[in-house]
């Protein structure tokens, strides 16, 4: 093979940018060839792509080897699982599906270990976000003691909820800030720290705007080392930050705004200090230093680009699809902790989540009045964090 043959499902936001940057040869080796939409946009976006309606006569069309899943979330399971037994390559737009239940189904699905089964995990292409990993996986921090990760510039204002029908419901959504907009820094965070063991979850639900799911959270988890972290979200707060402290037995690194990262190095590891010194008020030496950083990484395109090599060159993808459970595990954990009020171990129990889930969607009585948005496509990039 020497180009890929793309198709994309969901041309909403999403669907369209990636249709812009690879239409624009950002991406090399890869082609549009098949576009599918439900609702009757198509014409209008249309070049010389084959256009489709329904998802499954464009996985079988013979039109395409790859697909691109940009649709709503609970379809990520349905149409990826098509698309795997069917042979086709997937990248699949996060998070990779709603439940861990889902998650377990559609990786099971992707049983040809030759076809390539990525998601759209673009946060990892940060260059902030993979010197931190580097940091940690060098041991230049020592070991992660407690983290504590504040990501309020998620900010969203209740048209944008009102906008698409699905968003902010149970049925529609599955979830609200965790589901939407946290699976990237979810992702990060159980890439850089891995996963806990113990789960505590604050949820506030509609706090912020007109929603049945959750706008406002705050998770405490801890691991079996004693490492305790905690994560703060919200979609209602403004103006929002994005703060991640990592108190290391080398230090404390600070990543401020995904885009700096501070170091307050201790001379000597805190442990060590601790037991070391004769002194009673002591503290160990610290010298404060900003570690440089070149770019703000390839983001979306860099995970096409990666999706494309390994696909044509057998390139190591950047994210694989089956670690997305991972985030989705960490999400259902931190409502089911909510909504039992009690603290959750890991690894959960996926079918009493989807259970209540599929529940909450089916006796929900919400309705949410509905207004169009003007959003233009800057404002929907500039959304991106
Ligand atoms: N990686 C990122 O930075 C990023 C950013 C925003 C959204 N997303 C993800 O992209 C996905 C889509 O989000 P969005 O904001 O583009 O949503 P959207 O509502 O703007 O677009 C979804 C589109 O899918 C279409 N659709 C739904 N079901 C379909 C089906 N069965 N067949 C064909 N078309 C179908 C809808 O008509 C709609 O046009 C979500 O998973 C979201 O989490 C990722």
């Amino acid at each position: 093979m020497e180009i890929v043959r793309l198709g994309i499902v969901g041309l909403g936001n999403m669907g369209k940018t990636h249709l812009a940057n690879i239409r624009g040869g950002k991406v090399e080796g890869m082609k549009v060839t098949a576009l599918c939409e439900s609702v009757g946009t198509l014409p209008k976006i249309l070049e010389e792509e084959s256009a489709f309606t329904d998802v499954n006569a464009m996985i079988h069309s013979g039109k395409i080897d790859a697909i691109l899943i940009c649709t709503p979330h609970f379809s990520h399971t349905t149409i990826g699982i098509e698309a795997l037994s069917h042979g086709l390559h997937v990248l699949v737009e996060k998070p990779i599906s709603v439940h861990k239940a889902d998650c377990e189904r559609l990786i099971a699905a992707h049983k040809d270990k030759k076809k390539i089964f990525a998601a759209m995990f673009n946060m990892r292409t940060n260059a902030v976000f993979k010197k931190v990993k580097d940091l940690i996986d060098s041991g230049e921090l020592g070991e992660v003691r407690r983290v504590h990760w504040e990501i309020t510039n998620w900010f969203r204002t209740n048209t944008y909820y009102a906008s698409g029908g699905w968003r902010g419901t149970w049925k529609g959504e599955g979830g609200g800030v965790l589901m939407n907009q946290c699976p990237h820094n979810l992702d990060l965070f159980q890439w850089l720290f891995g996963m806990p063991q113990k789960v505590r979850g604050f949820c506030q639900f509609g706090r912020f705007h007109q929603i049945e799911v959750e706008d406002d959270v705050i998770a405490v988890m801890q691991y079996d080392n004693g490492t305790t972290a905690t994560l703060v979200t919200s979609t209602g707060e403004a103006p929002g930050k994005n703060c991640l402290e990592i108190s290391a037995e080398r230090g404390r690194l600070t990543v401020t705004d995904g885009t700096h990262i501070h170091f307050q190095r201790n001379r000597t590891p805190m442990s060590e200090f601790c037991y070391g010194s004769e002194a009673a008020f002591a503290m160990p030496e610290s010298w404060h230093m900003d570690i440089p950083v070149e770019s703000g990484g390839g983001q979306h395109v860099e995970v096409l680009q990666n999706f494309t090599n390994a696909i044509l060159k057998g390139e190591k993808l950047l994210s694989p699809a089956e670690d997305g459970i991972r985030s989705v595990e960490l999400a259902n954990s931190i409502l089911l902790s909510t909504w039992k009020d009690a603290t959750i171990e890991l690894p959960m129990d996926s079918a009493e989540y989807e259970r209540i889930l599929i529940e909450k969607g089916e006796q929900s009585t919400f309705k949410k009045t509905k207004v169009a948005a003007k959003a233009s496509a800057d404002d929907f990039a500039k959304s991106f964090r």
